[in-house]
């Protein structure tokens, strides 16, 4: 396919997307990232400007009315150019990411891929969207002189923003459903992971959609955020981030919405659990790309009686991580930024500092924190509730499953939980009982495969993820109702 990316960079700077035209901000202001790892500068974004935010609504909301006019396989067929676009360049995008957010060679990779996937089974299910009919004279008393045609129709323009640890992914399934549904974007790329943003928009734009289908703005969400947010032209949030999405939410005027804002996901151990696949998945869910995932184990609530020789095997297991750089494809590399590592690093201290016991040794060299596994975490510990988003593991110790349970529905987020037990009817118990998007058997959480339902119960999110769930919070519903003359009716069929 050649260098068909060229246009959207000049060197390492790259540009913002409207309307169709690659462009610099107006304003003349740009940000230059940095590595995670060693603060190496990376790529130089642009600040767009106010004015450049409303072109960009403006474009996508021109062109939205002719895009929802575009037959169905048609749009569909654009999402698999772009995917074939992605995977095309799954290395250099790849690339892009590790660079921007110190995520490794393999799982770099294994995100564009992903993503490439996830678009051509969004095209997919987007065909495949159905309606619904319903006859007047299905309701007591009435005759069949009524149809009702229930279908879905687009919001309008989405407003997709992702966050820096999925920059290709999250962006590209708010993008995906969003352009299958008939709507047109504007995507918010994060500051950190936007160049991947860029690229994963861009494939959109050189599968050959109109202009204005998929627009790309970038700059500092403290400075544009609210702009975005509040814009009149916006008809749909799609969000992914931390706690300033429930500000996002307060300020989202009758805008439907689609969030997911974090999770503190525990991992509930039973006395008759499998340990070593317990301890697995324990050592993976909490560790795996640095614990920078809303869905990485935040908490292990284990009865006492298996404490110590669950605390065995994950140590074992965390024992044989890798650590290091992001090019040598370890697991643990450097947390986003100094506030995330200044952050883990204060949840480890005040844990120790109030009778929790390290089971490892806290290292840290500037933002590569190793993986630290925290055990004796109590209700007085800032670990006990908030999310480390770090290689920091609590655990807490309980007397029983009843009072795991109890603890884990006392946590603010409730995005997925798992449980880890041999009996099925424990399993489906104590699933039942927590109070979270997602329950996990016998496996850590995780949003994939794509297709999944995906979404936070409490302050978690609002609005469910996944193809065929994020193409309905895409929609709305409308409905057609044909008042049939008594000729048409009474014909017996
Ligand atoms: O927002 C979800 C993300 O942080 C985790 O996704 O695929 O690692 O479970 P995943």
């Amino acid at each position: 396919m050649g260098d068909i990316f060229a246009p959207i960079h000049k060197d390492t700077t790259y540009f913002l997307l409207i309307n169709g035209e690659f462009v610099l901000s107006d304003s003349g202001r740009t940000i230059t990232g940095q590595t995670p790892f060693d603060g190496t500068p990376t790529y130089t974004i642009q600040a767009a400007s106010r004015e450049q935010i409303d072109a960009a609504y403006q474009a996508a909301t021109k062109a939205q009315r002719s895009w929802c006019r575009v037959p169905l396989w048609k749009r569909a067929e654009y999402l698999h150019k772009a995917a074939a676009i992605l995977r095309e360049h799954a290395d250099e995008i790849g690339g892009v990411i590790l660079r921007e957010v110190a995520k490794n060679v393999s799982a770099s990779k294994q995100e564009v891929l992903r993503t490439a996937d996830l678009c051509d089974y969004i095209a997919e299910e987007g065909v495949r969207m159905e309606g619904q009919l319903l006859t007047a004279d299905s309701f007591t008393g009435q005759p069949r002189k009524k149809l009702c045609l229930v279908q879905r129709v687009p919001l309008g323009v989405v407003l997709a923003q992702g966050p820096f640890n999925y920059p290709c992914n999250l962006t590209g399934s708010k993008v995906a459903p969003a352009l299958i549904a008939g709507n047109t974007c504007v995507v918010k790329g994060p500051t950190q992971g936007a160049v991947a943003a860029l690229y994963l928009t861009a494939a959109f734009h050189f599968a050959g959609v109109p202009a204005g289908v998929v627009n790309f703005v970038s700059g500092r969400g403290s400075e544009i955020g609210d702009y975005l947010v509040t814009h009149p032209l916006c008809n749909c949030i799609s969000f992914t981030g931390g706690n300033i999405g429930l500000e996002v939410a307060k300020k989202a005027h009758m805008i439907p919405l689609q969030m997911e804002l974090g999770g503190k996901d525990a991992a509930i151990v039973c006395a008759d659990a499998d340990l070593d696949v317990a301890a697995k998945c324990i050592v993976s869910g909490a560790f795996s790309y640095s614990g920078q995932r809303c869905t990485a184990v935040k908490l292990v609530l284990v009865v006492q009686e298996v404490a110590d020789a669950l605390l065995e095997k994950v140590l074992a297991g965390t024992r044989k991580l890798t650590v290091g750089r992001p090019e040598d494809d370890c697991e643990v590399t450097a947390l986003i930024d100094r506030n995330a590592a200044d952050n883990a690093e204060a949840l480890a201290m005040d844990a120790k500092q109030k009778g929790a016991q390290w089971l490892t040794e806290f290292r840290r060299d500037g933002n590569l924190v190793y993986p630290l596994v925290v055990d004796r975490v109590t209700e007085e510990m800032r670990l006990a509730w908030e999310e480390p988003f770090a290689p920091v593991l609590p655990v807490m110790r309980v007397k029983s499953v009843d009072e795991a349970v109890q603890y884990a529905n006392r946590l603010r987020y409730g995005l997925q939980g798992c449980v880890f037990t041999q009996n099925v009817n424990q399993a489906i118990i104590v699933a039942s009982r927590m109070t979270a998007g997602t329950v996990q058997v016998n496996g850590a959480p995780a949003r994939g495969p794509d297709h999944f339902l995906f979404l936070g119960h409490k302050d978690s999110g609002i609005n469910a993820q996944g193809a065929k769930w994020s193409i309905e919070a895409m929609t709305k519903l409308k409905s057609l109702v044909i008042n049939l003359p008594e000729e048409a009716y009474m014909v017996a069929n």
